[in-house]
């Protein structure tokens, strides 16, 4: 009796902390009613509550496929005015905040190619390049909040009119996550994939932060392998990777190294946060042991992945200089492994210095 009193304790507790910290903007939807999202049940807002310039416009109907985000069927333009911004109220300065905007043009004006920038106060400046009206482009940051309030900006560059779908902040209360997100540093998502055979995106309420973990095309010299086990995240652990992304992985299909390449340009600092939990229950005589190497660097040494939890590798990676195009980043056994490396999720995120 007395745990069943606490399991429903912890349910309405879990109840009244979901989504606690989300700013969730559907930019262009007419009216003043929220909506729940049916698939991700996040709550939206019409977006005329934090801008007061634009016009809303619906996209194109031929432009609705199926598999774009229902907050992508509208979206608010701006004809008029160099910059024109949201106001997002109630933010906690010196706390960490994920912003994600969306962009699907869908041809509601007939008028691609476009570009604008997106910028962050006057702190830092985004381009956003849009040439196909079908693109469909999150852009995505971490940074930390110079201020209780946030103001996100659409600005013209004289070429096309600036316009935009939706806009997402998540407050990332942990101060023991995403340390590389600074005062002085906002990182920039490049990828956050989920890889082994995952079917579709995976975010919130799977991850409680809403990060978007994407599908990766498992090439052929690799093999998928899944848990049918829970993954655990231990105490402490701020990563908070949702259990459904670390429960695929990659393994080499065959031999004892995986080998990929991440290119974000020459010669600059990058991120890359690996996940990983071993799946296989192993005896005292076995191991699973692997060095990584970044551009043949040992950058870690004897990493052994935890059974059914997760554990997770943070690098800094200045990418190579000249006319190199990618890194090359190796995960490879070390002699006396009884098992190859894995990788059940990655990060990759550029450096953007605030000004
Ligand atoms: C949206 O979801 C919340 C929380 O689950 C619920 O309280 C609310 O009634 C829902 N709103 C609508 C319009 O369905
Ligand atoms: C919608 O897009 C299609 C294909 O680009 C185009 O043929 C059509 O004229 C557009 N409709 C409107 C109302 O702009
Ligand atoms: C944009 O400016 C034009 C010309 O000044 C004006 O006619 C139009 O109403 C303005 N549109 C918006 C959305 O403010
Ligand atoms: C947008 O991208 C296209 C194709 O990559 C490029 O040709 C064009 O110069 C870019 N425009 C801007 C304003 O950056
Ligand atoms: C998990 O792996 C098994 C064995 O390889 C496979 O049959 C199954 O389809 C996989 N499940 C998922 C969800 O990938
Ligand atoms: C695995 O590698 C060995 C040695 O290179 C090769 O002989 C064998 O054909 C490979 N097997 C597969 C399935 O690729
Ligand atoms: C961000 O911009 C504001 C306003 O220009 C400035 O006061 C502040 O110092 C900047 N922050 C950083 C970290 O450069």
């Amino acid at each position: 009796m007395r745990s069943l009193i606490f399991l429903g304790f912890l349910a309405v507790a879990l109840q009244v902390n979901a989504q606690q910290g989300f700013v969730s903007i559907d930019c262009g939807m007419d009216g003043s009613t929220s909506y729940n999202d049916t698939v991700t049940g996040i709550k939206y807002d019409p977006d005329a509550k934090y801008i007061n310039s634009g016009v809303n416009y619906k996209i194109n109907k031929t432009f609705l496929e199926t598999g774009i985000p229902v907050q992508a069927e509208t979206l608010r333009s701006f004809p008029n005015g160099s910059r024109n911004c949201y106001t997002i109220n109630g933010i906690i300065q010196g706390d960490k905040y994920l912003i994600r905007g969306l962009f699907f043009h869908g041809n509601y004006d007939g008028r691609t190619p476009v570009a604008f920038e997106i910028h962050l106060g006057m702190n830092f400046s985004r381009p956003v390049n849009i040439t196909d009206p079908s693109d469909l482009i999150w852009g995505e940051i971490m940074t930390v909040a110079q201020d209780n309030s946030f103001s996100v900006c659409l600005v013209n560059i004289n070429s096309g009119t600036p316009f935009i779908s939706a806009l997402e902040l998540r407050h990332i209360g942990s101060k023991d996550v995403y340390k590389d997100v600074t005062q002085t540093n906002s990182l920039l998502l490049y990828a956050r994939a989920n890889t082994g055979d995952a079917a579709q995106d995976i975010r919130y309420p799977d991850d409680a932060y809403d990060r978007i973990w994407e599908p990766f095309v498992t090439p052929t010299v690799w093999a998928d392998i899944n848990s049918s086990q829970p993954i655990r995240t231990s105490p402490g652990d701020a990563f908070q990777v949702p259990a459904a992304v670390m429960a695929t992985a990659v393994t080499p299909a065959n031999g004892t190294s995986l080998t990929f390449y991440v290119g974000v340009g020459t010669g600059v600092v990058y991120y890359v946060y690996m996940h990983f939990a071993d799946f296989n229950a192993l005896s005292q005589t076995e191991n699973r042991m692997f060095d990584v190497f970044v551009n043949d660097e040992l950058k870690v040494s004897s990493f052994k992945p935890e059974y059914l939890q997760s554990t997770h590798i943070s690098l800094s990676v200045t990418s190579a200089p000249g006319t190199e195009v990618a890194d090359k980043f190796t995960l490879t056994s070390t002699s006396g492994s009884s098992f190859p490396p894995i990788l059940n999720a990655i990060e990759v995120y550029g450096v953007i210095p605030l000004q």
